[in-house]
């Protein structure tokens, strides 16, 4: 058993408690390989802000337990060596059963994620308290979801989205004694989050999204005042990076994210957790693709890994300041 404390890193208990109060958003980054985690540290130590390092099921098949978990230590130390001590939670992204929690928990990951909402209520309010029960023993904190996104969730997927209900949300926290809930009022996974036909064009032909269902978080705020809210699929697809992922022989189609004023609103709210992706594949891939297309020749990693690690830094850093506000609360 290796407790997170031994990494250096923290729960989101006090995290969100500030985040809530201050009218802010806690950005929380997927990770699967060194760049990415590169580029997260240093725009959240640049910016000093708290962040949130997600794991998915897809991200520890791809890279091993073992090897996130000493990145997860290897970040914090990086942080240090920067010169700042930002607070630095491990987060299990859409934890699928008990099992996968536990072993999460069992491995230094300092909070974890049981995505119980493809099941029926009864079953994701019996699966959601029985990890709460386990990761609070250890100091970890758990986030619940009621309510489905469309999109892919990690490997379950849905075709369409069915809203939080305002009217379960008490019932829902007060049964599992969870520390923060993941609602549905409109985002979802991917860089195709609405289909053309959901959407209108402006004057330029650029698909303009319908807004998110903010009524309903406010039922949910009204229903939970202070509450830890999570919003996921929250990337904003920068038609900058779509662009030049086609202009370099790309082949995106039909791409739309969330606007990035309305991440805003939403973070001035009881929404404490922001996940963000898909706009980091975006950024990622643009760069690569913009050197393998200026430089053919180039076959040293370093030389499109280093540039696409740049472009995500910089992104990262737009995020921290100019959408969740969560800059300069480290
Ligand atoms: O919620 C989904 C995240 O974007 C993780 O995606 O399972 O492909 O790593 P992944
Ligand atoms: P995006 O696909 O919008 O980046 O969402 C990521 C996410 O919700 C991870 O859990
Ligand atoms: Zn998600």
């Amino acid at each position: 058993m290796t407790s997170y404390k031994e990494l250096g890193l923290v729960n989101t208990k006090e995290m969100f408690a500030k985040a809530v109060k201050g009218g802010y958003a806690i950005p929380a980054y997927n990770f699967n390989n060194m760049e990415q985690l590169q580029a997260i540290i240093m725009a959240c130590v640049e910016t000093k802000s708290p962040v949130i390092l997600q794991v998915s099921k897809g991200a520890r098949d791809y890279a091993n337990m073992n090897i996130l978990r000493n990145m997860a230590r290897g970040a914090t130390e990086y942080a240090k060596e920067l010169g700042c001590e930002i607070p630095i939670v491990l987060h299990l992204d859409h934890g699928d059963s008990f099992e996968t929690c536990k072993e999460c928990i069992d491995n230094g990951f300092s909070s974890v994620m049981i995505d119980g909402s493809h099941f029926p209520y009864d079953e994701n309010v019996a699966l959601t308290k029985k990890v709460v029960e386990y990761a609070h023993q250890f100091g970890v904190t758990v986030e619940g979801e009621l309510g489905v996104l469309a999109g892919i969730e990690d490997e379950v997927s849905s075709a369409v989205s069915h809203y939080t209900q305002p009217s379960e949300v008490i019932d829902f926290v007060s049964k599992t004694g969870v520390d923060s809930l993941a609602i549905s009022i409109g985002t979802s996974h991917g860089a195709n989050k609405f289909t053309p036909e959901q959407c209108t064009r402006n004057a330029e032909g650029i698909l303009i999204p319908p807004p998110l269902r903010f009524d309903i978080l406010e039922e949910i705020e009204k229903k939970l005042p202070g509450f830890p809210i999570v919003l996921h699929g929250s990337s904003s697809v920068p038609m900058e990076y779509v662009n030049m992922i086609n202009e370099y022989g790309g082949k995106l189609k039909d791409s739309v994210g969330i606007p990035e004023e309305q991440l805003r609103l939403a973070s001035k709210s009881a929404v404490c957790k922001i996940n963000i992706d898909s706009d980091a594949r975006l950024a990622m891939t643009a760069m690569v693709r913009k050197v393998f297309a200026e430089k053919p020749g180039e076959f040293d990693p370093r030389k499109y890994l280093g540039p696409a690690r740049a472009e995500l830094k910089k992104m990262y850093m737009h995020k921290n300041i100019d959408v969740l506000g969560s800059a300069g609360q480290a």
